[in-house]
């Protein structure tokens, strides 16, 4: 079995039974719970905040892997600590004091990631290699679940795995957007180890275990 964590994607769930999904993930072999905040500024949509992080914490063991589409993101990081938040990402695009959050996060017993977007090159992350726990790659543009994976994010996978090799420190990749048993190989091969999904886990025409094993699946 090769080694990789699933963070399924709230954001396509069935927000009238949370708690029976998030169970269901959990018994079903998720490694953690991927919560997308989005404040119809950074990106065009609006979903969730601290609130809805609360909830998770209140009904799933799992690590909660908060993923933050919202400007000044340093507003809001105690809220989504005091919520139970145990990974915090944070983009680096239109985000002037990046280092200073992710210092901030860390300084909060939180493990800081950062963000990219698909037009944002590797390099703009370098220098901030130092106090990350993860990068999360964009595979989509970010805003919505459902979208086409972007396949040629592959070589920005395999050139940010190259930096963190170099880097020396144990730092993991994840990939988010468009994540399906066809589309995860070749991110695989490219050296992420952390898949977000929504629409391949919660819409699931079988259901949220085939999902979640046809991932698993796709690489062993
Ligand atoms: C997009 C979000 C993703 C999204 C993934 O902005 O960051 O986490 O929910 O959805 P799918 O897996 O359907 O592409
Ligand atoms: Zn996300």
């Amino acid at each position: 079995m090769k080694n990789i964590k699933l963070s399924p994607s709230i954001l396509s769930c069935d927000f009238r039974n949370l708690e029976d999904q998030l169970l269901s993930i959990q018994r079903f072999g998720a490694d953690m719970i991927h919560v997308d905040v989005m404040d119809g500024r950074f990106v065009p949509n609006i979903t969730m905040g601290p609130f809805i992080v609360d909830h998770c914490k209140n009904i799933s063991s799992l690590p909660l892997d908060v993923h933050l589409m919202i400007q000044s993101p340093e507003n809001h990081i105690e809220a989504f600590a005091k919520a139970g938040a145990d990974w915090i990402t944070v983009h680096v695009e239109g985000n002037p004091n990046v280092y200073r959050t992710l210092q901030e996060i860390k300084a909060m017993g939180i493990h800081p990631g950062i963000a990219l977007n698909p037009g944002t090159p590797a390099s703009s992350i370098v220098n901030l290699l130092e106090l990350v726990d993860i990068v999360l790659v964009m595979t989509v543009n970010p805003g919505f679940s459902g979208q086409k994976h972007i396949a040629s994010m592959q070589t920005k996978v395999k050139e940010i795995s190259e930096m963190i090799n170099a880097s020396g420190r144990d730092i993991e990749i994840q990939v988010d957007g468009g994540i399906t048993s066809e589309t995860l190989p070749a991110m695989y091969l490219a050296g992420a180890r952390v898949f977000v999904a929504a629409t391949a886990i919660f819409n699931h025409p079988q259901g949220i275990e085939s999902g979640i094993s046809l991932l698993r699946g796709s690489i062993n």
